[in-house]
């Protein structure tokens, strides 16, 4: 099966934080593979910014030096990279004075007719700052984007304010609020499932599913972002973009079409219709837990406490919430969702529960007739799952057996599955917004976040213990199951 590249214009990708951990893993990698995909067309620069004082050969050594760490064995080209690394560029830039803007201006103006995108890969605290000085400096042109990472805030004020901040400079339509989960092959598939199939849409609602479940499960800790994370913790890491996001492309109507706004719209409505979780409900249908010791991946590991070297903390490194959609759809379907650091694997999966059948016509000897699930996963081995009941191959009478019809995307592609920032980086310079957050999402999403936030400090909300290389704490399972239901285990 082979996959279709379309090149983009040619453009100018300004990179503040070019030589930061998000440039080296993401996206040079990314750039690079697209180079190789032939989406690029001439003359494409890529220019890193940061405070670092290096010149252009110090950034091409430093891009050389992420491209041998962070590509798969035989990805790394020689020649390739050295086209590649010819398309560098750095300006030294201090994003708090106009320090390195005159020759950040000058390099850009050679390139007057590109698609300019500037990518904020910095912490948002500098935000108002780079945008102030991309605007004062008059590097905005009618070809002009701007891209930003989360964390977009930390509640509703602190996001209104962030985007008011970058709304100063720029106008919503340059604005690409990246949630890479967006990137991922495999949610891109639930579009098509859902709505290049006539399979399910007449299924897909409260009369025909009898719950949901989203689950992100990491068997990584904090990898050396304790100062982001203990601040943030998983509600705000997790579930505020990448799971409501899950949330949103299951649950949404139908779009008009993939035309970015239809598709914001019906997202927006979900987000709007999510049931108010508050400190009369949350200790019923939250649980926070974090991870103690215990082991992962094979080998003894610390719990969070010791990794953060705080014992006080009480940031969560897990959350399960059960969530209601009062809408005409999913009146009275729950959806569980959950995630957590230092789970026992790194599985990410949306389960459908279907209804169990109205009415059996076989005995008992036929054995237990399960509920169809459909089970679509994200990450690792993406693929999705149908299950469903078949009688047992063979003689001997009408034994029922539950089954998966399988497919497993890398088998059935042999094509390389792209990392998630290729498609988004290229997405911003052909101005399609469909996978980003418009400001309203991501603002609808905060204010439904926020009264979770402020019920569990009211009600101080404790954080349960789950040992490391575990599926959770025991009140998760309790969760679901106090509803007669169990959480979906992927092997
Ligand atoms: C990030 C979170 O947005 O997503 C991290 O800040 C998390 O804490 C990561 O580890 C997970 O992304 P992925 O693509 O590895 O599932």
């Amino acid at each position: 099966m082979s996959s279709q590249t379309i090149p983009v214009d040619p453009f100018d990708y300004v990179v503040f934080g070019g030589t930061g951990d998000l440039s080296e893993r993401k996206l040079l990698p990314a750039l690079y593979h697209r180079q190789i995909a032939g989406q690029l067309s001439e003359p494409t620069r890529i220019i890193g910014a940061s405070r670092a004082d290096l010149d252009d050969d110090g950034f091409r050594t430093f891009a050389r030096d992420a491209l041998s760490r962070h590509l798969k064995s035989g990805e790394f080209d020689e020649k390739e990279v050295s086209i590649f690394l010819g398309r560098l560029h750095y300006v030294s830039v201090d994003a708090t004075s106009d320090r390195g803007w005159d020759a950040m201006a000058a390099l850009l103006a050679s390139g007057q007719d590109r698609v300019r995108a500037f990518y904020l890969a910095v912490g948002p605290s500098l935000f108002g700052d780079i945008c102030d000085r991309i605007s004062s400096h008059d590097l905005i042109n009618r070809n002009t984007r701007i891209v930003v990472e989360k964390p977009i805030g930390r509640d509703l004020a602190s996001a209104r304010s962030l985007n008011d901040t970058i709304g100063r400079a720029f106008a919503e339509e340059q604005i690409f609020r990246i949630d890479h989960y967006l990137g991922k092959e495999t949610v891109q598939n639930l579009m098509a499932l859902r709505f290049a199939n006539a399979l399910y849409e007449p299924l897909w609602n409260s009369a025909h599913i009898d719950h949901v479940q989203i689950t992100v499960a990491e068997s990584v800790g904090l990898e050396g972002r304790a100062g982001y994370y203990d601040r943030a913790g998983a509600l705000r890491d997790m579930v505020q973009n990448h799971i409501l996001q899950l949330l949103c492309l299951v649950a949404m109507e139908a779009p008009p079409s993939v035309e970015a706004e239809a598709v914001r719209d019906e997202k927006l409505k979900v987000l709007r219709a999510l049931r108010r979780i508050d400190s009369s409900n949350a200790s019923k249908v939250t649980v926070r837990g974090q991870y103690r010791a215990g082991a992962s991946a094979g080998g003894a590991v610390g719990g969070y406490l010791d990794e953060l070297g705080d014992a006080n903390s009480n940031t969560e490194t897990f959350v399960a919430i059960k969530v209601e959609i009062d809408n005409w759809r999913w009146a009275g379907v729950p959806f569980y969702l959950r995630t957590g650091k230092r789970m026992a694997e790194r599985a990410s999966e949306i389960v459908i529960n279907f209804k169990p059948i109205p009415h059996s016509i076989f005995d008992g000897s036929a054995g237990q007739i399960i509920a169809n699930q459909l089970v679509i996963r994200l990450q690792p081995d993406e693929g999705v799952k149908q299950w469903i009941m078949i009688k047992d191959p063979g003689p001997g009478g009408m034994r029922l057996r539950h089954v998966p019809l399988d497919m497993s995307f890398a088998q059935s592609f042999s094509v390389r599955h792209p990392d998630a920032y290729e498609r988004l980086l290229m997405d911003v310079i052909r101005c399609n917004q469909t996978l980003f957050m418009r400001r309203d999402e991501v603002e609808a999403a905060w204010k439904w976040i926020d009264p979770i936030l402020t019920a569990w400090d009211e009600t101080a909300q404790p954080c349960q213990g789950y040992t490391a290389g575990t599926s959770g704490p025991t009140n998760a399972i309790a969760l679901i199951e106090r509803d007669g239901r169990t959480w979906h285990e992927s092997r």
